[in-house]
């Protein structure tokens, strides 16, 4: 059995102040023992507030996207070094977010991961498709195609150190989830997918689905077969909703 991770993705929210109660309301209720890994991924000027809390404690962070070069001419930009240097374990790599705001491609998406995973990062690849792809009926296509160029450059083996999440565009912040009947199919296709080049790599694999994952919704989530924990938006910003998904786990 894949040990379920809960991951908060905090987006471009945040302040010292609210990161230090939030941190505190973690920690304080996620002392007992579960079968749950948790992790927070701040906006970067709080890396090192988050480092300061979590270290030694249960719960890993990490960056919310990573530049492939490792350092010079690329204002706004951060390299895996720096993340490494805040103790990150994780980064997230090509968000929705990233790739409709800011203009990742799949190449460029396939390039972060390589730098994330070189420099020691466990990356979460972000892959999913858009309402009007679902609705075309391009789903598995949209989501091999993403995997397809991670893959292609990085190999199956780095899924070895790497994490998948499954992220429908139309159920990001929309408050509309994808049924966990949905949701248990594209899970089943990636590792499908994954198994038809590496059945151990495959079996191994945890996929996490993101899109508006709640305290309620969470328990039937996590209770599919392909589905090993949340990559959480809005309801990771509050102590007592983002522990109402650890909690879900038995
Ligand atoms: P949401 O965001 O939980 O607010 O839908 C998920 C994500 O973007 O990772």
């Amino acid at each position: 059995m894949r040990k379920i991770l809960v991951a908060g993705n905090w987006k471009m929210n945040g302040s010292k102040a609210m990161v230090n109660s939030l941190l505190d309301g973690l920690l304080e209720g996620s002392r007992d023992e579960r079968n749950v890994d948790m992790a927070v991924f701040p906006p970067f000027p709080y890396l090192a507030e988050v480092q300061k809390k979590l270290e030694g404690s249960e719960i890993a962070w990490g960056g919310q996207t990573v530049n492939p070069q490792e350092k010079g001419a690329h204002t706004g930009e951060v390299a895996a070094s720096m993340l490494l240097d805040f103790a990150c374990r994780y980064v997230l790599v090509g968000h929705s977010e990233r790739r409709s705001i800011y203009g990742e491609s799949d190449e460029d998406v396939a390039k972060r991961f390589a730098a994330a995973l070189e420099a020691g990062l466990e990356p979460v690849l972000c892959v999913g498709e858009t309402l009007e792809e679902r609705e075309g009926g391009i789903t598995e296509s949209v989501v091999g195609r993403q995997l397809d160029a991670v893959l292609e450059r990085s190999g199956v083996k780095s899924f070895e150190n790497a994490i998948v999440a499954y992220e429908p565009v139309w159920a990001i912040g929309t408050g509309k989830t994808a049924s966990p009947e949905q949701a248990q199919a594209v899970h089943a296709f990636i590792r499908d997918k994954f198994a038809a080049l590496d059945a151990i790599i495959a079996g191994q694999l945890r996929i996490l689905y993101g899109g508006s994952v709640n305290g309620s919704n969470a328990a039937d989530l996590f209770a599919r077969e392909d589905i090993d924990g949340g990559l959480v938006g809005g309801a990771s910003l509050k102590a007592e909703d983002f522990l109402a998904i650890r909690n879900a786990v038995d």
